[in-house]
């Protein structure tokens, strides 16, 4: 066996694990274990934890967690935790947050909570049968599945609508039931999953016992049952608009200009994929770092967002702008499907503190934190490319991390920063001048 493939890797323990990794990929096996065991958690406890979250791990790996004051919204003030690795994100959304604190904050509003689950099956009969039964079923549903959704009814959520929907005109026989749910405060995967599951089991049963039903309609056959991570009806608005006078000036660029040339740039990626994508990437450097930090799903929350941006069949931006009557309006609707309780948020001790640090709250308050971060990073982004450029200030942050990679003294920072403020940042060019300066 090729000494880089193994059998039965899981079952070694994590320092087998490591041993086996060092010894077979690395040039330095001892180096290795020793930098990989030093990101332990010294509490075995806490380490167990973690561990339990994924599988073969051998090592943590550490992502900056900072955070973001000065943020209001809907008049309340919070400081938001964020993990993120790209330098400048922080500091934008605090920025943006100190910029619209003085001029009324961020507004957001819950526009529906609604999350999805999908089932698909085959099924041979007359489509507008089954149409007919979706209300017979969808009660039928309910009482079947009454013991697993008896402690989310209490709390006020489960089944919310059942619905049909033919995919044979393109893949025979196959159909589609979607269920509606809600999930309160819990991002609720599991409770979806489940009920899906149960429900393969309860449709075909239906379709054995319903009396409309004849022959090979009472032939049912499962293909899958999943969630969708498409939820466009768990959305949010998130707001922020003051006069144009009011934007002041960036940079030497004054009010009016800003104002025009912000609109503008907003249109742009509303037209243009290639200049949406990384307009909503700018969105989402601000909304997974949060959604990181509150122990959510960034990738089922970022597939969704690029699908909702693509909804008309363009993938557009997903903030807009205007100008009207003297007022700037800037403005986005974002699916945010997350949890407060259950699944990392109450496991992960960080999460766990980032979510206490918001004052604990609820899926849906938290839905509106997260879409105004995202609102904050999107502003500044914008903001920065229509007047001074965005390389100015990451390059600064760029800067700090070649200094530390270098390992520069504080007189040397000092120096550094001095002479590359009107130089060109590369990492070459400043290791250049730190070599002249320790030769000198
Ligand atoms: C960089 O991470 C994000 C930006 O590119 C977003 C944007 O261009 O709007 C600055």
């Amino acid at each position: 066996m090729d000494s880089k493939t193994i059998s039965g890797f899981s079952k070694l323990n994590k320092i087998g694990k490591i041993r086996w990794i060092a010894e077979n990929f690395f040039k330095d096996p001892e180096a290795v274990v020793h930098e990989l065991k030093s990101f332990w958690y010294a509490n075995e406890a806490k380490q167990k934890v973690l561990d339990g979250f994924s599988e073969n791990t051998i090592s943590n790996f550490p992502m900056p967690f900072g955070v973001a004051p000065n943020f209001i919204i809907n008049g309340e003030a919070y400081t938001i935790p964020m993990v993120i690795e790209e330098s400048s994100v922080v500091a934008a959304a605090s920025s943006a947050a100190k910029y619209w604190m003085s001029r009324g904050g961020f507004k957001t509003q819950v526009l529906g909570t609604v999350k999805l689950g999908q089932l698909h099956f085959k099924w041979k009969g007359d489509f507008q049968k089954l149409v007919a039964l979706e209300k017979r079923f969808a009660s039928y549903l309910k009482h079947e599945v009454k013991d697993l959704t008896y402690n989310m009814n209490k709390r006020g959520g489960g089944i919310a609508g059942v619905r049909f929907k033919d995919l044979s005109s393109e893949i025979p026989n196959v159909r589609q039931l979607m269920i509606e749910f809600q999930t309160c405060d819990s991002m609720g995967a599991n409770f979806i999953n489940t009920i899906l599951e149960k429900a393969s089991e309860i449709l075909d049963r239906f379709l054995v016992q319903e009396d409309s039903l004849t022959g090979e309609e009472k032939d049912y056959e499962k293909i899958m049952a999943i969630l969708s991570n498409y939820t466009p009806d768990c959305l949010v608005r998130a707001e922020v608009f003051c006069s144009v006078d009011e934007l002041g000036s960036f940079g030497d660029v004054e009010a009016n200009e800003l104002a025009s040339r912000f609109c503008t740039a907003v249109q742009i990626a509303r037209v243009d994929p290639f200049r949406a994508t990384t307009h909503n990437k700018g969105i989402y450097n601000g909304v997974d770092a949060v959604v990181l930090a509150t122990g959510n799903d960034f990738r089922a929350i970022e597939a969704c967002g690029h699908t909702y941006a693509s909804r008309d069949g363009q993938y557009r931006s997903l903030s807009y702008c205007e100008v009207k009557d003297g007022q700037f309006r800037f403005w986005m609707d974002l699916p945010i499907a997350v949890g407060t309780v259950g699944g990392l948020t109450n496991l992960h001790p960080i999460a766990k503190r980032s979510l206490e640090l918001l004052g604990n709250p609820s899926a849906e308050k938290l839905m509106q934190i997260i879409a105004a971060t995202g609102l904050a990073q999107n502003f500044a982004a914008v903001r920065s490319l229509v007047t001074t450029g965005i390389q100015k200030g990451h390059m600064k942050m760029h800067l700090m991390n070649i200094l530390n990679h270098l390992d520069a003294s504080e007189e040397e920072v000092d120096a550094v920063s001095e002479h590359f403020e009107d130089n060109t940042i590369s990492f070459s060019e400043v290791r250049k001048y730190v070599d002249r300066l320790r030769s000198a």
